[in-house]
C-alpha cells in the first residue's frame, strides 16, 4: 500500500491499521533524512501550507513548521490573537481568504471538536488536524505509538495505560483509537470525576489504584490536567490529584519491573511527574518530541501527493 485511504487527516478514528503502517514507515525514512548533516529534502518544493492556530501551542506549531520546511514547502502561520477573527471574521471566510492567496493545505489546531471536519467540507485544501477542542490530535497519537514501536520493537501486545484527565484529553481519544487499531492493550486511570462516561464502551481497561495500573502496564502515558478545559472542580485541590495520580520514584520503585514514560507536554513537573522521573533514563518524553517531526514530514508528504493538480 502506497497511499492512504482518506483525504485528510482529521482524526484517527477514520484510520486503517494500514495507514497507520504507512505513515509510520515513511516517518522511518524521514527520521533518516533528520538525521543528516543537510536535513531538507524536496517532496513539497511547490506546495503551500498554511498553519492556522486558534489556540495556543508550542510543540505541535513548531514540530509542524519544522516538519513543513524540511520538506521545502512555503510556509505561512497564523494565529487567531493577531487576526481579524477578533473582528469578527467566520472561520470559514478566514480560511476563504487564506486560500485565495492558493495555499494547498491547511494544519489547524482550534477549541471546537469537529472543527477540521467542519472545514473540509467547505474548502478545497487538505486539512490537519492539530488538535480540535477535546475530540482528537492525530499526529500526537501517531507519534506516540511511533515512539512506542521504536522503544519496545512493537505496539501489538504491549499494555499502555493513559493516566489522568481522560475526560478533557483528545490525546487520551486518539491514542485509544490509534494503539487498539495497532493490537495494544489500553487502560486509563484517574479519579472517577475525570472519566467520560462513554469510556467502557471504547474497549479499554479503567483503573483507578494508580500502583494497580502500572503493575499491569510496559507502558504509561502520563497527561496533563487541562484546567483551562475544567469549568468545574473535578477533585478537592491539585495536591490530593498529585498524592493519587502523580507519579514518581517512590512509586515507580515499587513496580519490579521497568516502564516505559510517556508524556505529551507540556508537562506540569510535580503535579502527574515529577522531575525526577521526568528526566529519568525510563523516559521517552523528548524522544516523543523528536519523532513528532517525522510524523508530520510522513503525513505532509503522504496527504500531498493526493493534491489534485
Ligand atoms: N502535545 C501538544 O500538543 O503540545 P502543544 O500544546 O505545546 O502543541
Amino acid at each position: 500500500m502506497s497511499e492512504l485511504s482518506v483525504e485528510h487527516l482529521l482524526g484517527i478514528k477514520n484510520l486503517t491499521p494500514e495507514d497507520i503502517n504507512l505513515i509510520f514507515t515513511t516517518a522511518d525514512n524521514f527520521k533518516e533524512v533528520l538525521n543528516r548533516p543537510i536535513k531538507k529534502v524536496p517532496s513539497l518544493r511547490d506546495i503551500t501550507i498554511a498553519n492556522l492556530f486558534f489556540e495556543n501551542s508550542t510543540r505541535t506549531r513548531l514540530s509542524f513548521e519544522l516538519a513543513e520546511k524540511r520538506l521545502s514547502a512555503d510556509v505561512v502561520n497564523f494565529s487567531a490573537s493577531s487576526s481579524s477573527v477578533s473582528k469578527g471574521e467566520t472561520l470559514v471566510d478566514t480560511v476563504n481568504n487564506i486560500l485565495a492567496m492558493k495555499v494547498d493545505m491547511v494544519v489547524m489546531r482550534h477549541p471546537n471538536p469537529g472543527a477540521g471536519v467542519f472545514l473540509s467540507k467547505k474548502v478545497s485544501a487538505k486539512i490537519v488536524n492539530a488538535g480540535d477542542g477535546a475530540h482528537e490530535h492525530p499526529t500526537q497519537a501517531l507519534l506516540d505509538a511511533f515512539s512506542i514501536r521504536e522503544k519496545l520493537g512493537t505496539v501489538t501486545g504491549k499494555k499502555i495505560v493513559i493516566v489522568g484527565d481522560i475526560l478533557h484529553s483528545r490525546v487520551a481519544l486518539s491514542n485509544i483509537f490509534c494503539l487498539q487499531k495497532l493490537g495494544a492493550e489500553v487502560m486509563v486511570c484517574g479519579p472517577t470525576t475525570l472519566m467520560p462516561k462513554y469510556i467502557k464502551s471504547l474497549g479499554v481497561k479503567v483503573e483507578h489504584d494508580l500502583v494497580k495500573a502500572l503493575e499491569w502496564c510496559d507502558v504509561a502515558n502520563m497527561l496533563r490536567i487541562q484546567l483551562e478545559r475544567q469549568e468545574i472542580k473535578y477533585f478537592p485541590t491539585i495536591r490530593e490529584y498529585t498524592l493519587q495520580f502523580g507519579l514518581s520514584m517512590e512509586i515507580l520503585n515499587k513496580i519490579k519491573k521497568p516502564i516505559t514514560i510517556m508524556h505529551p507536554g507540556p508537562i506540569n513537573r510535580g503535579v502527574e511527574i515529577t522531575s525526577e522521573i521526568a528526566d529519568s533514563e525510563n523516559s521517552i518524553i523528548l524522544n516523543q518530541v523528536e519523532n513528532g517531526v517525522a510524523i508530520r514530514m510522513a503525513v505532509l508528504y503522504l496527504l500531498a501527493s493526493k493534491i489534485k493538480r
